[in-house]
């Protein structure tokens, strides 16, 4: 549908003499209109679904899902200075950039990018899946430049504890280790970077702490001091993690597949808990349903503390290319509450004028 709309938006503009994408593409301001057609700077609606944001040398990267090709997903990087100018960079890995033996079920979901300074590596995780999900392992890969190409380290289960599978699962736990699902990353103040995954059948979070070149987990792994269970039971997913003031924020949604449901923000003073679900953090039209969409990454602004954008799919399960964006400003108010404000239209000086 919104190819459609493009491609006839392209045909009137060159038929009329217009400049292509004159309205409504947002490369003609600087203001974010979240759940709208996002063009990058050639022209092409931005793929980037379930992805994050790498700030690495005054240059913002954006990977994401590429689902152009609906029988494969790929991974994609745009850059930008200013968060709102998108050029594409290429798609930076693909399941052809997998082991023979995996490269022709595999399907690729919610990249994440990290630096890691030690190795000069660039490390990408994300969750590699099979028709069915019940494969559920992570992706690693790594590169010496943010625009890849990246290569593969290696697909596995970090965490291999039995907390009781059952022995007829599905995803074959007690043998394999939980499962990996939605997932994301986080590097902390003092460099140690950490995988965050909605695991056990998606009915527990993990936190897992990874070792110096962020490609595998911290090792020997001992429950409580290198990796924890956190929102035990809750079935959320979708995790986002951030850092204010020395407390470890988790946004996650909850688990309806595609469909939107309500988002829930958590609180802990040590980064593998235990988190303290506090609700809803969304204010506005269709709150309970996270503004139809789903989180995918909060990106705290550079030098504008205490301020983050909220990023979510508003996820098109038809057309899974033609998923929107939903950038919002996220605020945590002077009480350490979140909250994440609906705006049609807006910008990076909102924060001025929202109220802490
Ligand atoms: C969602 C998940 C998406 C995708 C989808 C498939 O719950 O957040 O990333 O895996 O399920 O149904």
């Amino acid at each position: 549908m919104l190819t459609n709309r493009i491609a006839i938006f392209r045909l009137v503009s060159i038929l009329c003499c217009l400049p292509l994408w004159d309205t409504q593409a947002q490369d003609q301001d600087t203001s974010f209109q979240p759940g709208q057609i996002w063009l990058d700077t050639s022209g092409g609606p931005i793929q980037a679904h379930g992805g994050g944001v790498l700030v690495d040398g005054g240059t913002y990267y954006w990977y994401g899902e590429d689902r152009t090709d609906p029988a494969q997903t790929v991974v994609s990087c745009y850059s930008s200075k200013d968060l709102h100018h998108w050029t594409h960079q290429g798609k930076v890995y693909s399941p052809n950039d997998l082991p023979q033996e995996l490269r022709a079920r595999c399907f690729i979901e919610r990249p994440k990018v990290i630096y890691n300074r030690k190795t000069n590596r660039y490390v990408l995780w994300a969750h590699l899946e099979q028709p069915g999900y019940h494969f559920s392992k992570a992706l690693v890969a790594t590169s010496t430049s943010p625009t890849g190409p990246f290569r593969f380290e290696r697909a596995f289960r970090p965490i291999s504890e039995d907390v009781g599978f059952k022995d007829d699962d599905p995803d074959q736990q007690k043998a394999l280790g939980g499962t990996f699902r939605d997932m994301n990353l986080f590097v902390d103040d003092d460099e140690k970077a950490y995988v965050f995954y909605a695991s056990e059948g998606n009915w527990t979070m993990y936190v897992v702490q990874l070792d110096d070149t962020y490609t595998a987990p911290q090792i020997p792994q001992e429950q409580g001091k290198t990796w924890a269970r956190i929102l035990v039971g809750r079935l959320r997913e979708a995790p986002a993690p951030f850092k204010y003031k020395g407390r470890y924020y988790l946004i996650t949604s909850g688990c309806t597949g595609w469909s939107p449901n309500a988002a829930d923000w958590a609180v802990a003073d040590n980064i593998l808990g235990p988190y303290e679900s506090r609700g809803n953090p969304c204010h506005g039209p269709e709150a309970a349903l996270t503004f139809r969409s789903q989180s995918t990454y909060v990106l705290p602004l550079p030098n504008m503390p205490g301020c983050f954008v909220f990023m979510a799919d508003r996820w098109n399960p038809r057309r899974l290319q033609d998923s929107a964006y939903i950038w919002l400003p996220l605020l945590i108010h002077d009480d350490g509450t979140v909250a994440i404000v609906w705006h049609d239209n807006w910008d990076l000086s909102v924060f001025e004028r929202l109220e802490r």
